[in-house]
Protein backbone atom coordinates (compact mmCIF):
# COMPACT_ATOMS: atom_id res chain seq x y z
CA UNK A 1 0.00 0.00 0.00
CA UNK A 2 1.23 3.32 -1.00
CA UNK A 3 2.11 6.17 1.78
CA UNK A 4 -0.73 9.08 1.02
CA UNK A 5 0.15 12.00 -0.89
CA UNK A 6 1.05 15.11 0.99
CA UNK A 7 3.08 16.98 2.70
CA UNK A 8 4.89 15.85 6.09
CA UNK A 9 3.96 16.81 9.35
CA UNK A 10 7.34 18.77 9.44
CA UNK A 11 6.66 21.36 7.59
CA UNK A 12 4.44 24.32 8.39
CA UNK A 13 5.84 27.67 7.02
CA UNK A 14 3.98 28.26 3.25
CA UNK A 15 7.44 28.64 2.02
CA UNK A 16 8.62 25.51 3.29
CA UNK A 17 5.41 23.34 2.16
CA UNK A 18 5.91 24.87 -1.30
CA UNK A 19 9.31 23.74 -1.49
CA UNK A 20 8.33 20.03 -0.38
CA UNK A 21 5.70 19.76 -2.43
CA UNK A 22 8.15 20.80 -5.32
CA UNK A 23 10.68 18.88 -4.43
CA UNK A 24 8.27 15.57 -4.62
CA UNK A 25 6.84 16.79 -8.04
CA UNK A 26 10.68 16.52 -9.52
CA UNK A 27 10.93 13.05 -8.71
CA UNK A 28 7.41 12.34 -10.12
CA UNK A 29 6.23 11.04 -13.48
CA UNK A 30 2.88 11.09 -15.43
CA UNK A 31 2.12 7.96 -17.61
CA UNK A 32 -0.64 7.51 -19.31
CA UNK A 33 -2.12 4.28 -18.95
CA UNK A 34 -4.63 1.35 -20.44
CA UNK A 35 -7.29 1.52 -18.87
CA UNK A 36 -7.48 -2.27 -17.81
CA UNK A 37 -3.58 -1.26 -16.59
CA UNK A 38 -2.41 -4.45 -13.88
CA UNK A 39 -1.77 -2.35 -10.81
CA UNK A 40 0.87 -4.70 -9.76
CA UNK A 41 2.58 -5.46 -12.85
CA UNK A 42 2.49 -1.36 -13.49
CA UNK A 43 3.96 -0.98 -9.96
CA UNK A 44 6.77 -3.92 -10.50
CA UNK A 45 8.09 -2.56 -13.81
CA UNK A 46 8.52 0.78 -12.74
CA UNK A 47 10.13 -0.23 -9.39
CA UNK A 48 13.28 -1.79 -11.33
CA UNK A 49 14.03 1.81 -11.27
CA UNK A 50 13.99 2.72 -8.23
CA UNK A 51 11.72 2.67 -4.60
CA UNK A 52 8.62 4.19 -5.28
CA UNK A 53 7.45 6.66 -2.34
CA UNK A 54 3.63 7.65 -3.85
CA UNK A 55 1.50 6.82 -6.61
CA UNK A 56 -2.49 7.30 -8.12
CA UNK A 57 -4.36 6.53 -10.45
CA UNK A 58 -6.75 9.26 -12.26
CA UNK A 59 -9.34 9.16 -15.16
CA UNK A 60 -9.57 12.25 -17.86
CA UNK A 61 -9.84 11.53 -21.32
CA UNK A 62 -7.82 8.68 -20.51
CA UNK A 63 -6.35 6.46 -17.45
CA UNK A 64 -3.47 8.50 -15.98
CA UNK A 65 -0.86 7.71 -13.03
CA UNK A 66 1.42 9.75 -11.48
CA UNK A 67 4.34 7.84 -9.68
CA UNK A 68 6.62 9.81 -7.12
CA UNK A 69 10.07 7.71 -7.13
CA UNK A 70 12.15 8.45 -3.19
CA UNK A 71 14.94 9.45 -6.17
CA UNK A 72 15.55 11.33 -9.10
CA UNK A 73 18.13 8.83 -10.39
CA UNK A 74 15.23 6.78 -10.75
CA UNK A 75 13.71 9.06 -13.50
CA UNK A 76 17.00 9.17 -15.60
CA UNK A 77 17.24 5.74 -15.05
CA UNK A 78 13.36 5.32 -16.48
CA UNK A 79 14.09 7.72 -19.52
CA UNK A 80 17.33 5.53 -20.69
CA UNK A 81 14.77 2.28 -20.88
CA UNK A 82 12.05 4.53 -23.03
CA UNK A 83 11.51 4.82 -26.04
CA UNK A 84 10.89 7.63 -28.47
CA UNK A 85 7.94 6.27 -30.52
CA UNK A 86 7.61 5.66 -34.40
CA UNK A 87 5.03 7.37 -35.98
CA UNK A 88 3.32 6.81 -39.29
CA UNK A 89 2.28 9.11 -41.49
CA UNK A 90 3.94 12.14 -39.23
CA UNK A 91 7.30 12.69 -37.68
CA UNK A 92 7.89 13.75 -33.72
CA UNK A 93 9.73 16.16 -31.55
CA UNK A 94 11.67 14.20 -30.04
CA UNK A 95 11.49 15.90 -27.37
CA UNK A 96 12.13 13.83 -23.86
CA UNK A 97 9.36 14.69 -21.48
CA UNK A 98 8.42 13.28 -18.25
CA UNK A 99 5.44 12.80 -19.62
CA UNK A 100 5.37 8.99 -20.77
CA UNK A 101 2.71 6.07 -22.14
CA UNK A 102 2.64 2.70 -21.22
CA UNK A 103 1.79 0.22 -23.53
CA UNK A 104 0.33 -3.23 -22.14
CA UNK A 105 0.17 -6.69 -24.46
CA UNK A 106 -2.65 -8.67 -23.06
CA UNK A 107 -4.72 -7.52 -20.45
CA UNK A 108 -6.20 -10.81 -18.13
CA UNK A 109 -8.26 -10.74 -15.14
CA UNK A 110 -6.84 -8.41 -12.21
CA UNK A 111 -8.51 -5.49 -9.53
CA UNK A 112 -9.03 -2.61 -11.35
CA UNK A 113 -7.38 0.07 -9.39
CA UNK A 114 -8.87 2.99 -7.52
CA UNK A 115 -9.10 6.37 -9.68
CA UNK A 116 -8.75 9.38 -7.56
CA UNK A 117 -11.34 12.30 -8.65
CA UNK A 118 -10.05 15.18 -10.06
CA UNK A 119 -13.47 17.12 -10.57
CA UNK A 120 -15.67 19.06 -8.47
CA UNK A 121 -19.24 16.83 -7.66
CA UNK A 122 -21.89 18.31 -9.66
CA UNK A 123 -24.36 20.62 -8.40
CA UNK A 124 -26.94 17.54 -8.10
CA UNK A 125 -24.59 15.56 -6.23
CA UNK A 126 -23.55 18.30 -3.65
CA UNK A 127 -27.21 19.52 -3.01
CA UNK A 128 -27.72 15.77 -1.99
CA UNK A 129 -25.33 15.59 -0.17
CA UNK A 130 -26.24 19.40 1.79
CA UNK A 131 -29.84 17.36 2.11
CA UNK A 132 -28.51 14.92 4.20
CA UNK A 133 -26.50 16.85 6.58
CA UNK A 134 -28.26 17.90 9.82
CA UNK A 135 -27.24 21.97 10.23
CA UNK A 136 -26.41 24.52 7.94
CA UNK A 137 -22.98 24.61 9.74
CA UNK A 138 -22.19 21.05 8.69
CA UNK A 139 -23.53 22.11 5.39
CA UNK A 140 -20.76 24.68 5.10
CA UNK A 141 -18.55 22.40 6.45
CA UNK A 142 -19.10 18.88 4.09
CA UNK A 143 -18.95 21.45 1.23
CA UNK A 144 -15.46 22.84 1.61
CA UNK A 145 -14.77 18.84 2.28
CA UNK A 146 -16.14 18.31 -1.17
CA UNK A 147 -15.05 20.94 -3.27
CA UNK A 148 -11.50 21.20 -1.89
CA UNK A 149 -7.98 20.39 -3.48
CA UNK A 150 -7.23 16.74 -2.69
CA UNK A 151 -3.93 16.51 -2.00
CA UNK A 152 -3.20 14.21 -5.33
CA UNK A 153 -4.99 17.08 -7.32
CA UNK A 154 -2.49 19.57 -5.67
CA UNK A 155 0.65 16.99 -6.43
CA UNK A 156 -0.64 16.65 -9.83
CA UNK A 157 -0.48 20.47 -10.30
CA UNK A 158 3.17 20.95 -8.60
CA UNK A 159 3.53 17.81 -11.50
CA UNK A 160 2.41 20.16 -14.30
CA UNK A 161 4.65 23.15 -13.04
CA UNK A 162 7.71 20.83 -13.12
CA UNK A 163 6.47 19.18 -16.37
CA UNK A 164 6.60 22.60 -17.62
CA UNK A 165 10.01 23.46 -16.18
CA UNK A 166 11.98 21.05 -18.01
CA UNK A 167 10.55 23.37 -21.32
CA UNK A 168 11.85 26.43 -19.70
CA UNK A 169 15.37 25.07 -17.99
CA UNK A 170 16.42 24.61 -21.66
CA UNK A 171 17.05 28.11 -21.73
CA UNK A 172 17.49 29.27 -17.92
CA UNK A 173 18.38 26.20 -16.04
CA UNK A 174 18.35 28.18 -12.77
CA UNK A 175 14.33 29.18 -13.65
CA UNK A 176 11.47 27.57 -11.70
CA UNK A 177 7.97 27.29 -12.34
CA UNK A 178 6.08 28.20 -9.20
CA UNK A 179 2.41 27.96 -9.04
CA UNK A 180 0.25 30.41 -6.76
CA UNK A 181 -3.32 31.61 -6.79
CA UNK A 182 -6.10 28.76 -5.51
CA UNK A 183 -3.40 26.04 -6.20
CA UNK A 184 -1.85 27.17 -3.09
CA UNK A 185 -3.64 29.79 -1.06
CA UNK A 186 -6.21 26.76 0.44
CA UNK A 187 -8.89 28.15 -1.01
CA UNK A 188 -9.06 26.12 -4.32
CA UNK A 189 -11.51 24.06 -5.65
CA UNK A 190 -11.41 21.02 -7.31
CA UNK A 191 -11.17 22.18 -11.31
CA UNK A 192 -9.52 25.99 -10.89
CA UNK A 193 -7.15 26.97 -12.99
CA UNK A 194 -3.44 26.40 -12.47
CA UNK A 195 -1.40 29.82 -11.99
CA UNK A 196 2.29 29.90 -12.65
CA UNK A 197 5.06 32.31 -12.61
CA UNK A 198 8.35 31.84 -14.20
CA UNK A 199 10.47 32.46 -11.21
CA UNK A 200 14.00 33.63 -12.86
CA UNK A 201 15.76 34.95 -9.46
CA UNK A 202 17.86 32.02 -9.11
CA UNK A 203 19.53 33.07 -12.09
CA UNK A 204 20.87 36.46 -10.47
CA UNK A 205 22.27 34.12 -6.87
CA UNK A 206 25.92 34.61 -8.40
CA UNK A 207 29.03 32.80 -6.42
CA UNK A 208 31.24 34.86 -7.53
CA UNK A 209 33.86 35.75 -4.43
CA UNK A 210 35.84 39.32 -3.90
CA UNK A 211 38.99 38.01 -5.27
CA UNK A 212 40.89 41.25 -4.84
CA UNK A 213 42.39 40.41 -7.99
CA UNK A 214 40.40 43.93 -9.43
CA UNK A 215 39.18 41.67 -12.12
CA UNK A 216 35.44 39.76 -12.50
CA UNK A 217 33.46 38.50 -15.08
CA UNK A 218 29.90 39.32 -16.55
CA UNK A 219 27.76 37.69 -18.62
CA UNK A 220 27.22 39.48 -22.09
CA UNK A 221 23.50 39.86 -22.64
CA UNK A 222 20.66 41.23 -25.03
CA UNK A 223 19.01 43.89 -23.69
CA UNK A 224 15.47 45.44 -24.20
CA UNK A 225 13.70 48.77 -23.61
CA UNK A 226 11.78 47.79 -20.32
CA UNK A 227 11.66 44.84 -18.21
CA UNK A 228 8.17 44.80 -19.62
CA UNK A 229 9.52 44.40 -23.14
CA UNK A 230 12.37 41.76 -21.17
CA UNK A 231 9.41 39.72 -19.78
CA UNK A 232 7.36 39.53 -22.92
CA UNK A 233 9.96 38.28 -25.20
CA UNK A 234 10.82 35.31 -22.59
CA UNK A 235 7.23 34.50 -22.69
CA UNK A 236 6.89 34.43 -25.97
CA UNK A 237 9.46 32.31 -26.70
CA UNK A 238 8.68 29.89 -23.32
CA UNK A 239 5.26 30.25 -25.12
CA UNK A 240 6.20 28.80 -28.72
CA UNK A 241 8.23 25.96 -27.08
CA UNK A 242 5.36 24.96 -25.21
CA UNK A 243 3.30 24.90 -28.29
CA UNK A 244 5.65 23.03 -30.33
CA UNK A 245 7.59 21.17 -27.97
CA UNK A 246 5.38 20.53 -25.10
CA UNK A 247 3.50 17.19 -24.73
CA UNK A 248 -0.35 17.06 -23.87
CA UNK A 249 -0.02 21.12 -24.40
CA UNK A 250 -2.99 22.41 -26.49
CA UNK A 251 -4.54 25.44 -27.47
CA UNK A 252 -1.53 27.96 -26.59
CA UNK A 253 -2.28 31.83 -26.74
CA UNK A 254 0.22 34.09 -25.70
CA UNK A 255 -1.50 37.37 -24.07
CA UNK A 256 1.38 39.51 -24.17
CA UNK A 257 -0.25 43.01 -23.71
CA UNK A 258 -2.02 42.25 -20.71
CA UNK A 259 -0.62 44.25 -17.57
CA UNK A 260 0.59 41.38 -16.54
CA UNK A 261 1.75 39.16 -19.81
CA UNK A 262 1.01 35.57 -19.85
CA UNK A 263 0.59 32.33 -21.95
CA UNK A 264 -2.61 30.73 -21.26
CA UNK A 265 -2.97 26.61 -22.67
CA UNK A 266 -4.94 23.55 -21.73
CA UNK A 267 -2.71 20.68 -19.85
CA UNK A 268 -4.76 17.64 -21.25
CA UNK A 269 -3.44 15.25 -19.22
CA UNK A 270 -3.89 16.78 -16.23
CA UNK A 271 -7.43 18.81 -17.65
CA UNK A 272 -5.96 21.79 -16.22
CA UNK A 273 -6.22 24.94 -17.63
CA UNK A 274 -3.03 27.14 -17.60
CA UNK A 275 -2.05 30.93 -17.11
CA UNK A 276 1.82 30.93 -16.86
CA UNK A 277 3.13 34.82 -16.15
CA UNK A 278 6.78 35.93 -15.41
CA UNK A 279 7.76 38.04 -12.40
CA UNK A 280 4.63 37.69 -10.40
CA UNK A 281 6.08 37.38 -6.84
CA UNK A 282 3.50 40.23 -5.60
CA UNK A 283 1.05 37.85 -6.41
CA UNK A 284 2.95 34.84 -4.48
CA UNK A 285 2.77 36.47 -1.49
CA UNK A 286 -0.93 37.47 -1.74
CA UNK A 287 -1.42 33.90 -2.40
CA UNK A 288 1.02 33.17 1.17
CA UNK A 289 -1.48 36.34 2.81
CA UNK A 290 -4.63 34.13 1.65
CA UNK A 291 -3.00 30.65 2.54
CA UNK A 292 -2.41 32.38 6.44
CA UNK A 293 -5.74 33.80 6.52
CA UNK A 294 -6.79 30.24 5.56
CA UNK A 295 -5.20 28.77 8.00
CA UNK A 296 -6.38 30.80 11.37
CA UNK A 297 -9.63 29.20 12.00
CA UNK A 298 -11.66 27.07 10.55
CA UNK A 299 -14.18 28.98 9.88
CA UNK A 300 -12.31 31.19 7.19
CA UNK A 301 -12.25 28.59 4.44
CA UNK A 302 -15.89 27.50 5.21
CA UNK A 303 -17.09 30.83 5.12
CA UNK A 304 -14.98 31.26 1.21
CA UNK A 305 -15.76 28.23 -0.08
CA UNK A 306 -19.50 28.92 0.44
CA UNK A 307 -19.45 31.96 -0.54
CA UNK A 308 -17.68 31.43 -3.93
CA UNK A 309 -19.82 28.12 -4.21
CA UNK A 310 -23.17 30.42 -3.99
CA UNK A 311 -21.63 32.97 -6.17
CA UNK A 312 -20.73 30.69 -8.60
CA UNK A 313 -24.42 28.83 -9.26
CA UNK A 314 -26.19 32.38 -9.20
CA UNK A 315 -23.50 33.47 -11.79
CA UNK A 316 -22.26 36.36 -9.90
CA UNK A 317 -18.56 34.82 -10.70
CA UNK A 318 -18.17 33.17 -14.12
CA UNK A 319 -15.18 31.28 -15.84
CA UNK A 320 -14.65 33.41 -18.75
CA UNK A 321 -12.62 36.94 -17.76
CA UNK A 322 -15.61 39.78 -17.67
CA UNK A 323 -16.90 42.16 -15.94
CA UNK A 324 -18.11 40.19 -13.20
CA UNK A 325 -16.58 39.70 -9.42
CA UNK A 326 -13.76 37.68 -9.28
CA UNK A 327 -13.12 34.45 -6.76
CA UNK A 328 -9.93 36.68 -5.99
CA UNK A 329 -11.70 39.51 -4.89
CA UNK A 330 -14.64 37.80 -3.08
CA UNK A 331 -12.02 35.81 -0.68
CA UNK A 332 -10.88 39.52 0.11
CA UNK A 333 -14.36 40.24 0.74
CA UNK A 334 -15.31 37.36 2.89
CA UNK A 335 -11.82 38.52 4.49
CA UNK A 336 -12.80 41.82 5.15
CA UNK A 337 -16.43 40.96 6.89
CA UNK A 338 -14.54 38.33 9.39
CA UNK A 339 -12.11 41.52 10.19
CA UNK A 340 -15.12 43.54 11.18
CA UNK A 341 -16.76 40.64 13.45
CA UNK A 342 -17.33 41.63 17.36
CA UNK A 343 -14.78 40.45 18.34
CA UNK A 344 -12.67 40.46 15.08
CA UNK A 345 -12.45 36.43 13.61
CA UNK A 346 -9.52 37.65 11.48
CA UNK A 347 -6.19 40.10 12.61
CA UNK A 348 -5.82 43.18 9.79
CA UNK A 349 -2.88 43.04 7.05
CA UNK A 350 -0.95 45.79 9.33
CA UNK A 351 -1.44 43.87 12.47
CA UNK A 352 0.08 40.86 10.78
CA UNK A 353 2.97 43.21 9.37
CA UNK A 354 3.51 44.46 12.85
CA UNK A 355 4.41 40.95 14.31
CA UNK A 356 6.72 39.92 11.93
CA UNK A 357 10.86 39.49 13.07
CA UNK A 358 13.69 40.73 10.95
CA UNK A 359 13.35 37.39 8.98
CA UNK A 360 10.03 37.97 7.73
CA UNK A 361 11.21 41.51 5.53
CA UNK A 362 9.91 41.56 2.31
CA UNK A 363 10.41 43.88 -0.30
CA UNK A 364 8.83 43.03 -3.85
CA UNK A 365 9.23 46.02 -6.71
CA UNK A 366 8.58 49.11 -4.14
CA UNK A 367 6.16 47.00 -2.14
CA UNK A 368 6.61 46.37 1.64
CA UNK A 369 4.90 42.62 0.95
CA UNK A 370 5.95 41.75 4.85
CA UNK A 371 3.53 39.71 7.05
CA UNK A 372 4.74 37.11 9.61
CA UNK A 373 5.73 33.67 8.98
CA UNK A 374 5.51 32.44 12.56
CA UNK A 375 1.75 31.78 13.27
CA UNK A 376 2.11 31.20 17.06
CA UNK A 377 2.84 34.58 17.87
CA UNK A 378 -0.53 35.34 16.15
CA UNK A 379 -3.31 35.71 18.62
CA UNK A 380 -6.70 34.96 18.13
CA UNK A 381 -10.02 36.57 19.50
CA UNK A 382 -12.37 34.25 20.77
CA UNK A 383 -15.73 34.73 18.73
CA UNK A 384 -17.67 31.75 18.33
CA UNK A 385 -19.79 32.73 15.80
CA UNK A 386 -21.78 30.21 14.42
CA UNK A 387 -20.91 29.69 10.55
CA UNK A 388 -25.27 30.33 10.06
CA UNK A 389 -24.65 33.84 11.93
CA UNK A 390 -21.62 34.46 10.27
CA UNK A 391 -23.34 33.80 6.28
CA UNK A 392 -26.47 35.44 7.22
CA UNK A 393 -24.39 38.68 8.68
CA UNK A 394 -22.04 38.38 5.48
CA UNK A 395 -25.12 38.37 3.01
CA UNK A 396 -26.82 41.45 5.18
CA UNK A 397 -23.19 43.14 5.65
CA UNK A 398 -22.76 43.21 1.97
CA UNK A 399 -26.42 43.92 1.19
CA UNK A 400 -25.79 47.55 2.98
CA UNK A 401 -22.49 48.30 2.02
CA UNK A 402 -22.12 51.75 0.93
CA UNK A 403 -20.32 50.67 -2.06
CA UNK A 404 -21.15 54.18 -3.62
CA UNK A 405 -18.51 55.79 -1.27
CA UNK A 406 -16.14 53.41 0.59
CA UNK A 407 -13.71 50.96 -0.73
CA UNK A 408 -12.54 47.61 0.88
CA UNK A 409 -8.97 47.59 2.80
CA UNK A 410 -8.10 44.58 4.36
CA UNK A 411 -4.96 46.26 5.48
CA UNK A 412 -6.31 48.33 7.97
CA UNK A 413 -9.49 46.51 8.07
CA UNK A 414 -12.27 48.99 8.23
CA UNK A 415 -13.52 51.27 5.05
CA UNK A 416 -12.17 53.83 3.56
CA UNK A 417 -13.09 56.63 1.40
CA UNK A 418 -13.12 55.25 -2.29
CA UNK A 419 -9.91 56.68 -4.17
CA UNK A 420 -11.78 56.56 -7.38
CA UNK A 421 -15.09 55.92 -9.15
CA UNK A 422 -14.99 52.10 -9.82
CA UNK A 423 -17.80 50.61 -9.05
CA UNK A 424 -16.57 47.97 -6.32
CA UNK A 425 -12.70 49.07 -4.88
CA UNK A 426 -10.70 46.46 -2.90
CA UNK A 427 -7.58 47.94 -2.25
CA UNK A 428 -4.90 45.07 -3.68
CA UNK A 429 -3.39 43.92 -0.48
CA UNK A 430 0.34 45.01 -1.40
CA UNK A 431 0.42 46.40 -4.45
CA UNK A 432 -1.71 49.57 -2.70
CA UNK A 433 -2.57 51.74 -5.43
CA UNK A 434 -3.87 49.00 -7.43
CA UNK A 435 -7.68 48.59 -7.23
CA UNK A 436 -8.51 44.18 -7.94
CA UNK A 437 -11.52 44.78 -8.73
CA UNK A 438 -11.62 47.50 -11.31
CA UNK A 439 -13.04 45.21 -14.32
CA UNK A 440 -16.18 45.25 -11.69
CA UNK A 441 -19.40 47.39 -13.32
CA UNK A 442 -22.25 49.13 -11.68
CA UNK A 443 -24.83 46.36 -12.92
CA UNK A 444 -22.53 42.99 -11.80
CA UNK A 445 -22.62 44.97 -8.08
CA UNK A 446 -26.42 45.49 -8.32
CA UNK A 447 -27.01 41.68 -9.26
CA UNK A 448 -24.43 40.70 -5.84
CA UNK A 449 -25.83 42.95 -3.68
CA UNK A 450 -29.34 42.39 -4.91
CA UNK A 451 -28.41 38.34 -4.50
CA UNK A 452 -26.84 39.25 -0.92
CA UNK A 453 -30.50 40.78 0.27
CA UNK A 454 -32.55 37.97 -1.19
CA UNK A 455 -30.07 35.33 0.39
CA UNK A 456 -30.18 37.26 3.79
CA UNK A 457 -33.66 37.35 3.66
CA UNK A 458 -34.15 33.86 2.76
CA UNK A 459 -32.27 33.17 6.30
CA UNK A 460 -34.07 35.60 8.45
CA UNK A 461 -37.64 33.56 7.66
CA UNK A 462 -36.22 30.79 9.20
CA UNK A 463 -38.22 28.34 6.71
CA UNK A 464 -35.54 27.19 4.64
CA UNK A 465 -33.41 26.18 7.84
CA UNK A 466 -36.40 23.38 8.45
CA UNK A 467 -35.19 20.41 6.79
CA UNK A 468 -38.28 18.62 5.59
CA UNK A 469 -40.60 21.49 4.22
CA UNK A 470 -38.76 22.62 1.57
CA UNK A 471 -38.98 19.67 -1.00
CA UNK A 472 -37.84 20.20 -4.73
CA UNK A 473 -39.56 18.25 -7.56
CA UNK A 474 -36.66 15.83 -7.75
CA UNK A 475 -37.70 14.97 -4.04
CA UNK A 476 -34.24 16.29 -2.95
CA UNK A 477 -35.09 18.20 -0.29
CA UNK A 478 -33.29 21.67 -0.37
CA UNK A 479 -32.82 22.98 2.56
CA UNK A 480 -30.57 25.09 4.60
CA UNK A 481 -27.87 26.23 2.14
CA UNK A 482 -28.95 24.42 -0.35
CA UNK A 483 -32.12 26.23 -0.68
CA UNK A 484 -29.59 29.46 -1.33
CA UNK A 485 -28.20 27.83 -4.00
CA UNK A 486 -31.97 27.13 -5.75
CA UNK A 487 -32.25 30.06 -8.77
CA UNK A 488 -33.02 33.34 -7.65
CA UNK A 489 -36.17 35.09 -7.84
CA UNK A 490 -35.18 38.98 -7.84
CA UNK A 491 -31.85 38.68 -9.64
CA UNK A 492 -33.68 38.92 -13.46
CA UNK A 493 -31.49 36.57 -14.49
CA UNK A 494 -34.51 35.88 -16.62
CA UNK A 495 -34.56 31.64 -14.77
CA UNK A 496 -37.60 30.45 -14.86
CA UNK A 497 -37.44 28.50 -11.78
CA UNK A 498 -39.50 25.95 -9.39
CA UNK A 499 -38.53 28.33 -6.72
CA UNK A 500 -40.00 31.67 -8.64
CA UNK A 501 -42.96 29.76 -8.96
CA UNK A 502 -43.13 28.25 -5.57
CA UNK A 503 -42.54 31.91 -4.01
CA UNK A 504 -44.41 34.30 -6.46
CA UNK A 505 -47.34 34.99 -3.97
CA UNK A 506 -44.63 36.68 -1.27
CA UNK A 507 -42.91 39.06 -3.95
CA UNK A 508 -44.40 41.93 -2.91
CA UNK A 509 -43.28 40.67 0.86
CA UNK A 510 -39.72 39.83 -0.77
CA UNK A 511 -40.14 43.91 -2.14
CA UNK A 512 -41.00 45.15 1.09
CA UNK A 513 -38.36 43.37 2.74
CA UNK A 514 -35.78 44.39 0.29
CA UNK A 515 -36.74 48.23 0.64
CA UNK A 516 -36.57 47.91 4.47
CA UNK A 517 -33.16 46.25 4.11
CA UNK A 518 -32.14 49.42 1.76
CA UNK A 519 -33.72 51.29 4.54
CA UNK A 520 -31.70 49.87 7.29
CA UNK A 521 -28.31 50.07 5.30
CA UNK A 522 -28.96 53.90 4.46
CA UNK A 523 -28.96 54.01 8.73
CA UNK A 524 -25.92 52.21 9.15
CA UNK A 525 -23.92 54.08 6.53
CA UNK A 526 -25.18 57.40 7.58
CA UNK A 527 -24.50 56.33 11.25
CA UNK A 528 -20.97 55.49 10.55
CA UNK A 529 -20.41 58.73 8.81
CA UNK A 530 -21.33 60.24 11.37
CA UNK A 531 -18.99 58.64 14.17
N1 LIG B 1 -4.42 38.54 -8.56
C1 LIG B 1 -4.16 39.84 -8.17
N2 LIG B 1 -4.95 40.86 -8.62
C2 LIG B 1 -6.00 40.62 -9.43
C3 LIG B 1 -6.27 39.30 -9.84
C4 LIG B 1 -5.46 38.28 -9.39
O1 LIG B 1 -3.21 40.06 -7.41
N3 LIG B 1 -6.75 41.63 -9.85
C5 LIG B 1 -3.55 37.44 -8.06
C6 LIG B 1 -4.09 36.84 -6.75
O2 LIG B 1 -3.00 36.47 -5.96
C7 LIG B 1 -4.84 35.62 -7.22
C8 LIG B 1 -3.96 35.18 -8.39
O3 LIG B 1 -3.52 36.40 -9.00
O4 LIG B 1 -4.95 34.63 -6.22
C9 LIG B 1 -4.66 34.32 -9.41
O5 LIG B 1 -5.77 34.99 -9.95
P1 LIG B 1 -7.10 34.21 -10.29
O6 LIG B 1 -6.77 32.96 -11.04
O7 LIG B 1 -8.03 35.16 -10.90
O8 LIG B 1 -7.68 33.89 -8.84
P2 LIG B 1 -7.55 32.61 -7.91
O9 LIG B 1 -7.32 33.13 -6.51
O10 LIG B 1 -6.55 31.67 -8.43
O11 LIG B 1 -9.01 32.00 -7.94
P3 LIG B 1 -9.67 30.99 -9.03
O12 LIG B 1 -9.96 29.75 -8.26
O13 LIG B 1 -10.88 31.68 -9.50
O14 LIG B 1 -8.68 30.79 -10.14
MG1 LIG C 1 -6.66 30.98 -10.41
Amino acid sequence: MAASFGVSKGSTSFQAIQEERREQAERSVLISCPAKINEKKFLDELSKHGTINKHFFYSSYGTYAVVEFSSRESIASLKESTNIPAVQHESAVPFKSRLLSLKQTGSGSHPIPNFQEQSPPSINDLNKLLSEQDSIDEQLQCLTKALQLTEENISLRFLVCSLLRDIAGAYFPECIIRPFGSTVNSFGKLGCDLDMFLDLDGIYASNQKTQGSGLSLEYQVKRGASERVVTQSILSVIGECVDKFGPGCVGVQKILQARCPLVRFAHQPSGFQCDLTANNRVAMKSSELLFLYGTLDPRVRQLVFSVRCWARVHAITSSIPGAWITNFSLTVMVLFFLQQRSPPILPTLDQLMGLAGPSDNCVIEGNDCTIVSDLSKITMQSNTDTLLKLLQEFFEYYGNFPFKKSSINIRKGKEEIKPEASALYIQNPFEITLNISKNVNATQLERFVVLCRESAWLLQQGEVLNRSSNQTADSVPAWGFAALLLPSVTSGAGVKSRRKRKLEPASSRIKNLLDSLKIKGADTAAKKGST
